[in-house]
């Protein structure tokens, strides 16, 4: 049996339908839930976590991004979970992921991509532990059962804004519209489904989104 670290990332938190729904098709896999924790990660533990990517251009965006808002962490687990859980994600950059895909139906655009997941074996192992020993994450026979209570109490809202923040982020970066008005909409649309979260973390997700679309333009 293996075990794999997930982690619904604040895109798929934030709008609590997505989340739930991002859950659900996963524990419709057939994957059980060791541990679940919805919590908000430190810089310290984004940066380990993150670590083989720490000489790359993108860690400080990719350390704000999972550092913005609140992140469901949990350990899934079942035979093939590992490879399992990262087909159902599909590719990296949400405009590669087929249309199918956890990140093709939900991700934003590119990195922002609603979900981590552990991506051999020995990452699983040391992720997992991480994540024990610094994110205060614990196994428990409760975890299924919240898993589920987090199911009912946010699928039931059929809210699913997708595709107008892709088309809002896609067309910034073609425009190269980095103007306030575009931030204030990511904050408008993030925020339409985020029952019980503070604006202030609604607030900071739109942010890394809008500072991911600022190096996009600068890029060019
Ligand atoms: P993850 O670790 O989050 O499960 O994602 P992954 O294995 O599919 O992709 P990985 O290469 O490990 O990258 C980690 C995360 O960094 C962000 N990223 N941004 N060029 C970029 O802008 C870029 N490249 C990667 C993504 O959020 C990616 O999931
Ligand atoms: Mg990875």
């Amino acid at each position: 049996m293996e075990q794999s670290l997930v982690i619904i990332k604040p895109d798929g938190t934030i709008r609590r339908a997505v989340g739930a729904r991002v859950l659900k098709a996963l524990m419709e896999r057939g994957y059980h839930v060791q541990a679940f924790k919805e919590m908000n990660v430190s810089d310290e533990l984004a940066k380990k976590h993150y670590a083989i990517h720490s000489e790359k251009s993108f860690f400080p965006w990719l350390v704000q991004f999972i550092t913005s808002a609140r992140v469901l962490a949990m350990v899934l687990e079942a035979d093939s979970v590992i490879d399992g859980v990262r087909e159902a994600l599909g590719a990296t950059f949400v405009q590669k992921a087929s249309p199918e895909s956890l990140r093709g139906k939900y991700g934003t655009w590119a990195g922002v991509n609603i979900a981590h997941a552990s991506d051999s074996p020995e990452t699983a192992v040391t992720e997992i532990e991480l994540w024990k020993t610094e994110g205060g994450l614990q196994i428990s026979n409760q975890a299924e059962a919240e898993a589920k209570q987090y199911i009912n109490r946010y699928s039931s809202n059929d809210f699913n804004n997708t595709l107008e923040i892709r088309e809002t982020v896609k067309k910034a970066i073609e425009e190269g519209n980095t103007s306030q008005n575009v931030l204030l909409t990511l904050q408008k649309l993030y925020g339409m489904d985020a029952e019980g979260v503070p604006e202030s973390e609604v607030a900071a997700l739109a942010k890394a989104v809008f500072d991911f679309i600022i190096e996009e333009v600068e890029k060019k």
